[in-house]
């Protein structure tokens, strides 16, 4: 398995596994299912803000989970906080991919100077909760009742990982 930067030959593997996390999971807020010009629009806009979208691949090239991050909020204040997300295909979950997959984005978060990540994730998703917490991120928040999915309310857990020791926003990235 390798975690890669995607390009538009993955978009196909990408639309798959949203659309079954839309289908089948509270892990997106979403009941409408994406095509692959929606995927692809989405993708193009991430590079256009020079942020990395990741694949995970096996040895033939099929997509097993992605993985990206985008401003957490538009203002200029925020501008060193970035929210995430990561997803692995159903059938390759369990295997390390997830903990791949965010492993390298918090390097990629931390390369390009910012200092905080923000995770908003289900309460009920433990799989994700634990995989954060094993990779350093601590619980600060949770929001009940926040969203609705399958007619359930869900309430929505922040997490969030500092990512630098920088006392002051103007100090150089070490
Ligand atoms: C959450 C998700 C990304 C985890 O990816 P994964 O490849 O299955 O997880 P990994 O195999 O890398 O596991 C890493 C750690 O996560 C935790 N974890 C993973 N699956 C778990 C499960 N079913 N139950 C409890 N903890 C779990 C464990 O702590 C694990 O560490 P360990 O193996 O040392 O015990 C994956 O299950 C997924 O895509 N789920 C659906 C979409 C989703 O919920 N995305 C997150 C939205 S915020």
């Amino acid at each position: 398995m390798l975690v890669r930067d995607a390009d538009v030959k993955d978009i196909d593997g990408i639309v798959a596994i949203y659309n079954d996390a839309v289908a089948n999971t509270t892990a997106i807020w979403n009941e409408v299912t994406v095509d692959v010009a929606n995927r692809a629009a989405w993708l193009a806009d991430r590079h256009c803000q020079g942020y990395p979208v990741l694949v995970a691949v096996d040895d033939a090239g099929a997509i097993l989970g992605y993985a990206s991050f985008g401003d957490w909020r538009a203002w200029d204040g925020y501008r060193y906080t970035v929210e995430h997300s990561v997803y692995v295909r159903r059938d390759q979950r369990g295997g390390g991919i997830g903990r791949a997959l965010l492993a390298e984005l918090i390097d990629r978060a931390r390369s390009m100077g910012k200092h905080v990540m923000v995770a908003g994730i289900e309460a009920r998703n433990e799989a994700s909760i634990r995989l954060h917490h094993k990779l350093g991120f601590e619980s600060v928040g949770h929001l009940k009742e926040a969203g609705t999915k399958f007619g359930d309310w869900l309430d929505l857990a922040f997490l969030q990982l500092k990512l630098d020791r920088r006392a002051d926003p103007g100090e150089a990235i070490p």
